[in-house]
């Protein structure tokens, strides 16, 4: 049975398992997509993750679609920070794009609110107070509940949260890093501030984006999928290291006679800082199987065992032993 958690101290109440919909109007059909939406309510989910530059603006329009009988009954993301055009200015954290995206995401997702809304990137050009006030407007109006960005480093959240505190802005509430067995940074200082800082944590590419589906486990040369046919997904797990993994957490399922998609959710969902993974898929038959992952308990012993196919990463500072 799914269980429902607080979305950091927002008070908001999600799915422990969140559902992204990049996939949709992508690698994922209309139909298919909608099937996707449905298996997950059935399941419980209530907490959907969208962003303006899938398939530009398509899975908004889509997800908006599938909500529109039960749009107060979910929780539902999307991001702002990406090219949503050819002008200059439609792309970045400038007062322009936030106000001009936002809006334009509402009509796509054909609700008046968005739950959370992310800052998609950190973007360097920009002061934190101009990005922060734009935001703070929407909040204001009430088409944004909460804020979160994703892909930013803990000094850059922690620097937003300063900005947000002295100028009484609405915080950011809640971050979005990737985190998943064979790329584990976000232990380093993302989840340990999340937990000082109270901010709630939703996860991205729990399987690697296939890496850990078994699917590559033979190494990449005959294999198909985002991870040869993608050149940021390449670039992302290109290398031994990744190759050694994909093919050691085949090995290892086997050996437990556990599912790889199964394992992978269940592994991040395990984290005591993980408010929930958001899983991903382009089939309902593999969504099903990360699905799963809310029914698997995880023995010491095993996580010891992925422990030694892809160890914790050394913690930001040394000499803990004196603490
Ligand atoms: N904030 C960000 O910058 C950011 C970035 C990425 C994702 N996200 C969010 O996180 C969500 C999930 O990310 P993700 O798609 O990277 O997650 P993921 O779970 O790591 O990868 C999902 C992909 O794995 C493959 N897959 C899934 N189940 C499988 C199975 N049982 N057997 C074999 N292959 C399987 C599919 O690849 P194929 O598509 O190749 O079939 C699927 O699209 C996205 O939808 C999005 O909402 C956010």
């Amino acid at each position: 049975m799914i269980e429902y958690k607080s979305l950091g101290r927002t008070g908001i109440k999600v799915s422990e398992l969140c559902f992204g919909t990049m996939s949709f109007g992508g690698r994922a059909d209309k139909s298919e997509s909608e099937k996707m939406y449905k298996t997950c309510r059935e399941a419980g989910i209530n907490f959907f993750d969208c962003a303006d530059v899938y398939q530009k603006g398509v899975a908004e329009s889509y997800l908006g679609e599938f909500i529109s009988q039960e749009r107060d009954k979910v929780v539902i993301t999307t991001k702002t920070y990406g090219a949503m055009g050819d002008d200059v200015n439609e792309k970045g954290l400038n007062a322009k794009h936030i106000r001009l995206g936002v809006e334009a995401s509402l009509k796509r997702l054909n609700t008046d609110y968005v739950d959370v809304m992310f800052l998609h990137h950190f973007d360097p050009t920009v002061r934190e107070e101009e990005t922060l006030r734009a935001v703070d407007r929407l909040v204001s109006e009430g088409k944004v509940l909460s804020l979160g960005v994703s892909n930013f480093a803990a000094y850059q959240v922690e620097r937003m949260l300063h900005v947000s505190a002295i100028n009484q802005f609405a915080p950011i509430s809640v971050i979005q890093p990737m985190f998943n067995i064979a790329k584990r940074m976000a232990e380093v200082e993302l989840l340990p501030m999340a937990a000082y800082e109270g901010l709630g944590v939703i996860t991205y590419s729990p399987l690697g984006g296939g890496l850990l589906t078994g699917r590559y486990k033979d190494g990449y040369s005959n294999a198909s999928g985002r991870l040869v046919e993608n050149q940021n997904y390449n670039k992302r797990y290109g290398g031994q290291f990744y190759e050694q993994v994909a093919r050691e957490y085949s090995e290892l399922c086997s050996k437990w006679g556990i599912n790889e998609a199964t394992l992978a959710v269940a592994w991040v969902m395990a984290h005591k800082q993980v408010t929930a993974p958001i899983i991903g898929a382009a089939h309902t038959e593999h969504l099903k199987q990360s699905l799963q992952a809310v029914s698997l308990t995880l023995e010491p012993e095993l996580l010891k065992a992925i422990d030694a196919i892809s160890p914790p990463p050394p913690p930001a500072t040394d000499r803990s032993e004196e603490q």
